[in-house]
């Protein structure tokens, strides 16, 4: 049994798959302060206009451009596993992969889309690129490609993760970033935050609000901002793992997947593996294919799909999302990727088609799943990926009380060496569960009541 498969470079797939062009029913736009769809070049203050066009694309596949292959190379094809250890700790039937997005060199699947957007800004002649961090992996991953391609680069990381994941910080600086907490005093939407709470531990949807403030700002009009998740063209660049995966399921033998599964914060990391098996689900394969979240930031099982901004001061036009209200500030819970209000509207539709399981878990029973793998596998797991690993623990157990084969499929998002803080609250049992009040999520919920509504609509096929 092989336990690592690993692809030829010259096997790299060339193209990026677009979800979009399949989705039974149509993304609906986004929409403008006025509340009609905005135009593509009201977004160009914020983007380039390649990206834009990436991002409005309906396009089935997409070329992966040279340049862009030729820094992935430093990690790509990344390596697919069979979780042979793990498996035997459980004695069950399933057949466990995974994907190790974990080899990239800041330790993420973040660098995918990272490298990607700071090659398609680069082309278009932007010179610096802000954008705001949680956990810190998707800021290191923007560093890391700023470095490669001589952009400058400036990180408002949310302050909670700051304080508890300094050499995150100090990962950004070395690629040559600036990286700053926040709520920052540096822009207007920072300090009027801190002026109203100046011990919050922040959120993603306030950071992002200082990054496109930063961006747009920018007098020389050289600065765009960068987004690691969430849009469609995020998602589409990381479709890579997915296709990836399939041609080395291929390569031992796998016909067939039964469960695909990824932790979600803005929903990349899954998009990223499971959009080409969604692709195949669509086609009519039967597979489960399940996002996980934290049950503290329950965007997919317990928020409305809703149109709303993507950051706390409403900067950003209304997407039509999971949304737990852009003033949500989450509680803080160690996996810092998955506080966020909002989800990925292509991974919204596909759950309003019925095409995605979401599930919801405690932080307690994901640390428990990220010893168990840590002391089987060995990695030690970031604390978002650990979502995707007790979800996969779950079904690996439930092929077991049904005496039946399984082939799961799990991407492991990224390493937790950085994160090492969250695993010492575990070990001294300092953790806890945080379950959203039902009336923390009514509060919160109450600030897009009055905003436009999307359409329910979908095929009702699945
Ligand atoms: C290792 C890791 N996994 C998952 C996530 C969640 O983000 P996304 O849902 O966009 O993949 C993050 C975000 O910071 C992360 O760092």
């Amino acid at each position: 049994m092989a336990v690592k498969v690993f692809l030829d470079e010259k096997d790299i797939p060339r193209q990026w798959y677009n979800l979009a062009a399949d989705l039974p029913t149509p993304l609906q736009p986004p929409l403008g302060p006025d509340g009609k769809p905005i135009s593509p070049d009201m977004l160009a203050p914020v983007f380039p206009m390649n990206l834009i066009e990436q991002e409005v694309s309906q396009e089935r596949w997409i070329d992966i451009p040279e340049g862009i292959l030729d820094i992935l190379y430093r990690w790509r094809p990344s390596p697919l596993y069979r979780a042979k250890y793990l498996e035997e700790a459980l004695d069950t039937p399933a057949r466990i992969y995974y994907k190790n997005e974990g080899v990239s060199p800041p330790g993420s699947h973040k660098p995918n889309t990272a490298v990607a957007q700071a090659w398609y800004n680069k082309q278009f002649g932007i010179k610096r690129l802000t954008t705001e961090t949680g956990a810190g992996q998707w800021g290191s991953a923007l560093a890391f490609a700023c470095a490669l391609l001589d952009l400058e680069c400036k990180v408002f990381m949310v302050r909670i993760s700051f304080d508890q994941k300094p050499f995150r910080r100090l990962m950004m600086e070395t690629w040559g970033a600036n990286c700053i907490p926040s709520p920052s005093p540096e822009t207007q939407a920072g300090r009027a935050i801190l002026e109203k709470m100046p011990d919050t531990p922040g959120s993603l949807g306030i950071a992002i609000s200082e990054a496109i403030e930063a961006a747009v700002t920018d007098p020389s009009g050289q600065t765009r901002y960068s987004l690691g998740s969430v849009l469609n063209h995020v998602m589409l660049h990381q479709t890579i793992i997915g296709l990836e995966a399939k041609k080395q399921l291929a390569k031992v033998g796998e016909k067939k997947v039964d469960v695909v599964i990824g932790c979600a914060g803005g929903g990349s990391n899954f998009a990223g593996l499971a959009f080409p098996f969604v692709a195949d689900k669509i086609a009519g394969a039967n597979i489960r294919i399940i996002p996980v979240e934290p049950t503290s930031c329950p965007t997919m099982t317990r928020a409305p799909f809703a149109y709303d901004h993507g950051d706390t001061a409403k900067m950003t036009p209304l997407l039509p999302m999971h949304s737990l209200g852009h003033g949500f500030v989450p509680p803080p819970i160690h996996a810092g990727g998955l506080r966020y209000h909002g989800l990925a509207p292509l991974v919204s539709q596909a759950i309003v088609e019925g095409l995605l399981e979401p599930l919801a878990l405690n932080q307690l029973e994901c640390y428990e799943a990220a010893l168990l793998w840590a002391r089987t596998e060995g990695y030690i797991s970031a604390p978002e990926t650990s979502h995707a690993l007790a979800a996969t623990i779950r079904q690996a157990k439930q092929a077991k009380e049904e005496g039946k084969e399984r082939v799961i499929l799990m991407n492991w998002s990224g390493h937790g060496l950085m994160d090492l803080t969250g695993y010492q609250a575990y070990l001294e049992g300092r953790l806890e569960d945080f379950p959203l009040p039902e009336d923390m999520l009514q509060n919160s919920l109450a600030a897009i009541k009055d905003l436009p509504k999307p359409s329910m609509a979908k095929s009702g096929k699945w």
